[in-house]
């Protein structure tokens, strides 16, 4: 347990920071269902996915790579799949729709966790800032060419992050997405955290009574996510990590609650975090916002090739 982890209680549902994804999932019997996963071969994606097959579910398991998402997929038990997605090639993330499709199963959960971050300079992807594009649009597509296989208690989870909060002044740029004004690291991963946030609020308030979405904050954890980081950020946090940062299983524990346990179901259109409803910023509970933000996004998405 981290210094920080000492001092963490647990919250109204029982569990809370120091929750493991095994311990959330304790006693569950996910035998017969199947969840999608993005990035299964890394950091908390792939503790979620290793946890969602001990507990008997079928993995379908999304990698940028078919070498990728079938090492990784060899740890989640018999059933797991491994799929290609590269969430920043829409053709990629429209051949893995049709992937998920031929496979013919009822999708119990779809985990956008997937992600990308701070790049230290600006790049684009399809004209739009990469960030904001990996992050969200990538699974913007993924999603909304799935939901008519999401089960009618089918649960939707965003990896979020409490970077959300760090976004640009604005929010969310949607009249500048390719970043050409004032470009920061921390700015654009914080816009597409909350883009990942205000989509599951906005399909929340479009799906079928009984069908959920969600998003989550992981935690702080120490994964690859941070290759990006300067030379003193990669230095330092391998050695406070152990002290103030979550650990991997505890990382995986909210987005795995979210999408299989119990005291989740039902609940629609929230932030979560140390596995309980937590609050998000003022820009993440703006539904005019999320409305836009759809809208937009439609349109940069009918106009991809
Ligand atoms: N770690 C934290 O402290 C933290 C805090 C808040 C939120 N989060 C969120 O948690 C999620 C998981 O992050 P992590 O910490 O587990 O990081 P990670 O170990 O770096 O895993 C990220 C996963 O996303 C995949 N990915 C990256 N770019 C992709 C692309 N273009 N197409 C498809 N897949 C792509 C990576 O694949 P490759 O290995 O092939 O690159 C990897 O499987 C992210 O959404 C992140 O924003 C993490």
């Amino acid at each position: 347990m981290s210094l920080i982890g000492l001092f963490k209680g647990k919250g109204p549902n029982g569990f809370g920071y120091n929750s493991t994804a095994e311990d959330v999932t304790s006693g569950l019997d996910l035998t017969g269902k199947t969840y999608l996963l993005t990035g299964c071969n890394s950091g908390i994606g792939q503790e979620t996915a290793r946890v969602l097959g001990l507990r008997g579910a079928r993995v379908i398991g999304a990698a940028r790579s078919m070498e990728k998402a079938t090492a990784a997929c060899a740890n989640f038990g018999p059933d797991a799949v491994p799929i290609v997605c590269e969430l920043s090639e829409p053709s990629s993330v429209r051949a893995a729709v049709q992937s998920v499709r031929d496979l013919g199963h009822t999708l119990d959960g779809i985990l956008c966790n997937a992600g990308i971050m701070a790049l230290p300079k600006r790049e684009l992807q399809h004209g739009y800032e990469a960030q904001f594009f990996t992050n969200h649009v990538g699974h913007f597509i993924l999603v909304t060419g799935l939901l008519n296989q999401l089960a009618d208690d089918g649960r939707v989870v965003m990896t979020s992050s409490t970077a959300h909060t760090a976004t640009y002044s604005e929010g969310i740029r949607l009249e500048d997405l390719a970043a050409e004004n004032g470009y920061t690291a921390w700015g654009a991963y914080g816009q597409s955290k909350l883009s990942n946030l205000l989509f599951a609020n906005h399909l929340a308030t479009k799906m079928k009574p009984g069908q959920t979405a969600n998003a989550v904050h992981p935690g702080v954890i120490m994964t690859n996510l941070g290759r990006h980081m300067n030379v003193v950020a990669r230095t330092l946090f391998p050695v406070v990590s152990p002290l103030v940062l979550k650990t991997i299983p505890q990382g995986a524990a909210t987005q795995t609650l979210v999408a299989t346990n119990p005291a989740a179901a039902g609940q629609t259109g929230q932030y979560w975090s140390d596995c309980n409803p937590a609050k998000s910023s003022s820009f993440g509970k703006d539904a005019a916002l999320a409305e836009k933000l759809w809208a937009k996004t439609e349109e940069i998405v009918a106009e991809l090739n």
